[in-house]
């Protein structure tokens, strides 16, 4: 079996990540807006961003250049709705134009709801702790069905609640910036799941063009440290270890993709909200990056390895490539829905050279094992639609303000923000070109 002939191949990026226009056509604050101060490196903000507020049609002509086949991008709630009850007829027009620029470049949009940047508005009632906030964005999500489900079939409502819940709610460390406790996160984590649920109704009510609708988890994976089935087997259990943290998988996935509260959820979320919570699902989206193997700190396992020179990107995170061998595998078998790979990438430390090109072989060699081992599952069998490249360019890496480049096109932040692809763009224009046939065949990396 080789890569289907539309295999999704293509970029993703969010709108705080990428957008800028802050407080232009009408959009009000989001918490990573206004909640920011002093906890991003260098003080940066997402302000202007890559300023794709201003560069829709020159970044679709860009992505059509590369030959990209989809581009994941999120909306900004507070742009579309900037105040409750209102919706912002200027928010809605930029991102219907992004969508007719993307089509006309032969580009698949593919629509995440949320990406973090919960609105001012809302989160002065209460955010993702209040009760009312899974109506809200139910009401969102049709307004946003409504204005685009007649040109986009691809919907995530939820970029990554592992992060979203972890790092803003229970660390601290992104907007904003709580530390709620154990009954805090489990009021979150109701509300969120009925947001994804309600969500997931609506887009397939109000859309007009029939949706495929998932969510797009941070899905951790731990891989075999040997070809032996026991490994294979203990890897998978930790991959899906039951987990009474907002951080294990299937805290997220039982209520959703099976409609089965976790023991440890059984007291706050009832048989009614599951009915709500449990929607079918088109595809599972998965952000990865690292298999779980290698983590710094926290969790020690028996598969935990520490490699003295372990491979890792500017983040600290282990070149794992392996890691898209096994969990399409995994949660293939687990949950028996076709695989969609909604962000894995790297951040490195790209310059413009002297000859004005950004050269960035440790991406092609990323990508490269990466996307062999893809391929390894794919012959296999496993049914895997498409792989969205983290990121499509440069952008805000939240608390580490613009430290990171994880694009396949540099941002020219000084030079109003330019766009230099980099050689990695031209090579990824090739594996699209050729669907991936052209990838090396590797040994399995172990
Ligand atoms: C997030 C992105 C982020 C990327 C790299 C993912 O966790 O969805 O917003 O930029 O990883 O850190």
């Amino acid at each position: 079996m080789a890569f289907a002939k539309d295999f999704l191949w293509g970029a993703a990026s969010a709108s705080a990540q990428v957008e800028g226009g802050w407080n232009e056509g009408g959009r009000t604050p989001s918490i990573w807006d206004a909640l920011i101060d002093g906890h991003i490196k260098y003080n940066d903000t997402p302000a202007v961003a890559c300023d794709t507020y201003h560069h829709a049609k020159d970044d679709a002509a860009l992505m059509g250049e590369i030959g990209l086949r989809s581009y994941r991008f999120s909306i900004s709630w507070s742009r579309v709705i900037p105040a409750e009850g209102k919706v912002n007829p200027t928010g809605i027009a930029y991102y219907s134009n992004l969508v007719d620029e993307l089509l006309k470049n032969g580009v698949t949009p593919m629509i995440t709801l949320y990406h973090w940047d919960l609105p001012m508005w809302v989160y002065r009632k209460g955010g993702w702790l209040s009760e009312e906030i899974s109506d809200l964005f139910a009401d969102y999500a049709k307004t946003v069905a409504e204005a685009l489900g007649d040109r986009v079939g691809y919907w995530l409502t939820f970029n990554e609640p592992q992060v979203f819940v972890g790092a803003g709610y229970n660390r601290g460390t992104h907007a904003p910036f709580l530390q709620v406790g154990k009954v805090g996160i489990e009021t979150v984590t109701r509300n969120i799941l009925l947001a994804h649920g309600k969500a997931a109704a609506a887009i397939r009510q109000y859309a007009a063009k029939t949706p495929k609708v998932g969510f797009a988890p941070s899905a951790r994976c731990y891989t075999p440290t040997e070809d032996t089935p026991d490994a294979i087997a203990e890897a998978k259990r930790l991959t899906f270890e039951g987990s009474i943290t907002h951080t294990g998988n299937i805290w997220w996935e039982s209520p959703i993709v099976r409609g089965e509260a976790l023991d440890e959820q059984k007291h706050f979320l009832s048989e009614d909200d599951l009915k709500v919570i449990h929607q079918p699902l088109d595809f599972f989206g998965v952000n990865v990056y690292q298999s779980r193997n290698y983590l710094a700190k926290g969790e020690d396992t028996a598969q935990r390895r520490a490699k003295w020179g372990q491979p890792r990107t500017q983040m600290g995170w282990a070149i794992t490539p392996e890691v898209l061998y096994w969990l399409p595998k995994f949660y293939y078998e687990r949950y028996g829905l076709q695989i969609l790979i909604t962000e894995n990438g790297l951040a490195n430390c790209d310059v413009i050279s002297l000859d004005g090109a950004v050269h960035d072989p440790q991406r092609i060699d990323f990508m490269t094992r990466y996307l062999a081992h893809l391929k390894m599952a794919v012959d296999e069998g496993v049914p895997v639609i498409g792989y969205q490249y983290w990121s499509l360019m440069d952008n805000f890496e939240w608390d580490k303000g613009y430290a990171m480049r994880f694009g396949m096109i540099y941002t020219d932040y000084a030079n109003g923000c330019r766009r230099v692809p980099k050689d990695s763009a031209r090579f990824y224009s090739e594996i699209i070109r050729t669907n991936g046939e052209n990838l090396p065949t590797l040994p399995l990396n172990w």
